[in-house]
Formats: C-alpha cells, structure tokens, sequence
C-alpha cells in the first residue's frame, strides 16, 4: 500500500479530482470535509472511477477538539493537501468573519496537528488572486503579492504567510500551489464542479444557461484594455490541476524540493476572453448561448495569466488539456447532472 496522504476538503471541486489522481498514483487517501459545500455522495462517484473508495469522515477543521481526536486517530499520515476553505469572493466581503474564522482557524489546527504528530509535508491551495492586477504579464512566483481586493485574497495571502513562518522554525515542508481559473470537469462525467445556488464563476454559469437552469449569462464588462474588451484569464482543466497535487507531494516525500517553502504557478500559460470562452463552448455543445453585455463586476482584474516556467521545470508538470477540451468536459458534466446522476448512486 502506498504513503498516507490527507485530503481536506476532499469533496469539493479540486478536492475530489485530486483524490481521484491521488488514488491512481497508489497513494492511500483519507479524505475529509465539513460538507458545507458538497456532499459526501462525491465519494461514491470517486470510487467508481478509481475502483478504490477512500476512507471519509466528516470534519470541520475550525472545530479545535474534532480535529485532535480526528488526528489521535490518524497519526500515520504522510502528508497532507489542505483544500478546506471558502472560496466565494463577494460572500467574502459581506460576512469577512466567517471567512476568516473559517480559513485561517482551519489551517492553524491543522498546523498544530501536524506538528504534534510529526507530520512534516503540507500542499495548500493558493490562488493566482495573490498578485491582484499583475504589473507585468505573463505574471511569476516572483511578482509582489498586492493588497487583497477582499477577505477571501486575504485568507490565502495570511495563509501562504502562516505556512511560511511556520516551514521557518519547525520540521514543516510546504508547498503553495497558485490556481489561475480551474474549470472542467472529469473525462468520465462522473465528478465536477457543483455549485451551490447561482454561480459566480463564468464556465458553471455558461453550462447552467446552456442547459435552462439560468435564463442568460451576463458578461461582466466589454470596455477593458483587451483585444475583444472582455476580462482574460487563465483558464487550466481542473485535472491537469489535480495531476499536479500528485506531483507536489512526491516532491516532498521524496526530499527534492529546493527550500522548506516552495510557490508554484499552476496555469496554462495562455489567456483568453470571455468572449473567447463563450465561443468555445458554443463550438464544441453546438448550443448558441443566450448571452449580453452588462456593466462591469467590481473587483475584476482586466487581465491575468500565468508564466508557468518555474513549475514546468521544478515540478516536471504541464498542463496538456486545451480550452475547448475543457469547455467539453464541463458540457458533459452539466448534461450527467441533468440526466440524474447524483440522484442514481
Ligand atoms: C476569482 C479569483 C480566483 C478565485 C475565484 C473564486 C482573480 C483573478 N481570480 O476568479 O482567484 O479563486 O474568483 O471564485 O481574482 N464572468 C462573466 N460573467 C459571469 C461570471 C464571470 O462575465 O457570470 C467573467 C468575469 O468578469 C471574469 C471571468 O468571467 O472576467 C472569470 O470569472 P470567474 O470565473 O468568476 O473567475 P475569477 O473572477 O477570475
């Protein structure tokens, strides 16, 4: 049996397909979540791809005395990937204690767990959201991290500091994995984004109104400083993105990262617009896409992609699956949920 590897947050969107990959590469998952935002049926779908089903218990990591009894139990652990947090921007702003409670209590029990039971290898889930609007594009691991536009940014940038101070004065290696825009879905259609309640993010609410669940899909803005006038960005196949989960642990566990404390950039390196986007979809659904212009959305970059030469190189990983096999996954996801599929199982 392979190394045991922690998954919080292993029900949600990146979670799950990184359980998924976990499991394929050997390793044994034990897999929790708070089920706030998901639900634990995803693990039966896991296991019906991997053929393997994890170990799950629900928990809630701000919980201080859950967590240590969750660890007393489970002091074998390898390492651990923390994907546990709340991801809504603008709920952020509106309930900014929430957020904070939740993601940064979270993380410090966590922390504190690890190190009494010598658990010394942590990948945590970061986000491209750290460089705010970017100076200079394509944007690297070394570009200024800018002040947060809300709560949410700021728990991953208090969080990226946490772990660093932390990797400064204990045994802990961490890794931080900076997302660009995660979209698609699984090739088998079995597991993929779920949001609950309207989408904010672009490709969930794309796929909702090409299926009827949304009437029209609002394109925040046509008036930026881009070649169509639409916001761009990065967009990467949430299993190129899971893939390279995998390849952060085994870098830990095998001792080859450079530093305790290592940032790496996931994206693909290529921006497009929304309006580049929409027509993909369109392209690969064969569904015209109910669509208009609006205003703006407060707090969106103009523009960002990734340079991802740094973990092309260190982490051996490139992501390979392009924007219209991405558009076709979430497509195909969207039609499964349609048709039932989490009501089967
Ligand atoms: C943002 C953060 C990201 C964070 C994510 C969580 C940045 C650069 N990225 O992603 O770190 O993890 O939120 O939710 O800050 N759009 C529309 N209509 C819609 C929805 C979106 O036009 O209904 C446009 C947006 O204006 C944007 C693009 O689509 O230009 C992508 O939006 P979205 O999917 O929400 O992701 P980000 O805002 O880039």
């Amino acid at each position: 049996m392979g190394k045991k590897i922690l998954v919080t947050g292993a029900t949600g969107y990146i979670g799950s397909h990184t359980v998924v990959e976990l499991q394929q590469s050997g390793y044994q998952v034990i897999a929790v979540d708070d089920l706030s935002n998901s639900t634990e049926k995803i693990m039966d779908l896991v296991s019906k791809i991997s053929g393997r089903r994890p170990f799950f218990e629900k928990l809630d990591l701000s919980d201080e005395p859950a967590i240590r009894a969750f660890f007393a139990e489970h002091s074998d652990i390898s390492g651990v990937i923390h994907f546990a947090a709340f991801k809504a921007v603008g709920e952020s702003v509106e309930f900014p204690l929430k957020y904070y409670r939740n993601n940064l209590f979270g993380l410090i029990n966590l922390l504190n767990c690890m190190q009494e039971h010598h658990i010394g290898h942590l990948v945590f889930s970061s986000s491209c959201t750290v460089y705010g609007e970017p100076d200079k594009l394509p944007v690297n691991e070394k570009a200024p991290v800018k002040k947060a536009l809300s709560p949410y940014g700021n728990t991953k940038q208090i969080s990226e500091e946490i772990i660093e101070d932390t990797c400064g004065v204990s045994d802990l290696k961490a890794i931080s994995l900076r997302y660009f825009n995660p979209i698609g879905a699984h090739e088998s259609g079995l597991i993929g984004e779920l949001p609950i309640g309207v989408p904010n993010n672009l490709v969930p609410f794309i796929t909702q109104t090409a299926i009827g669940k949304r009437s029209k899909l609002k394109v925040f803005g046509q008036d930026y400083n881009t070649p169509d006038g639409t916001c761009i960005r990065d967009y990467i196949h949430v299993t190129d993105l899971a893939k390279a989960h995998v390849v952060a642990v085994k870098r830990m566990l095998e001792n080859q990262g450079e530093s305790r404390y290592e940032i790496f950039n996931l994206g693909t390196g290529k921006g497009y617009s929304v309006l580049e986007t929409i027509k993909a979809f369109e392209k690969v659904s064969k569904v015209k896409l109910n669509y208009e212009i609006t205003e703006r959305r407060p707090g969106d970059v103009p523009k960002v992609w990734a340079d991802t030469t740094y973990a092309n190189l260190k982490l051996g990983w490139k992501a390979e699956k392009g924007l219209e096999e991405m558009m076709a996954s979430a497509w195909k996801w969207e039609k499964n949920l349609a048709s039932g599929i989490l009501e089967q199982i």
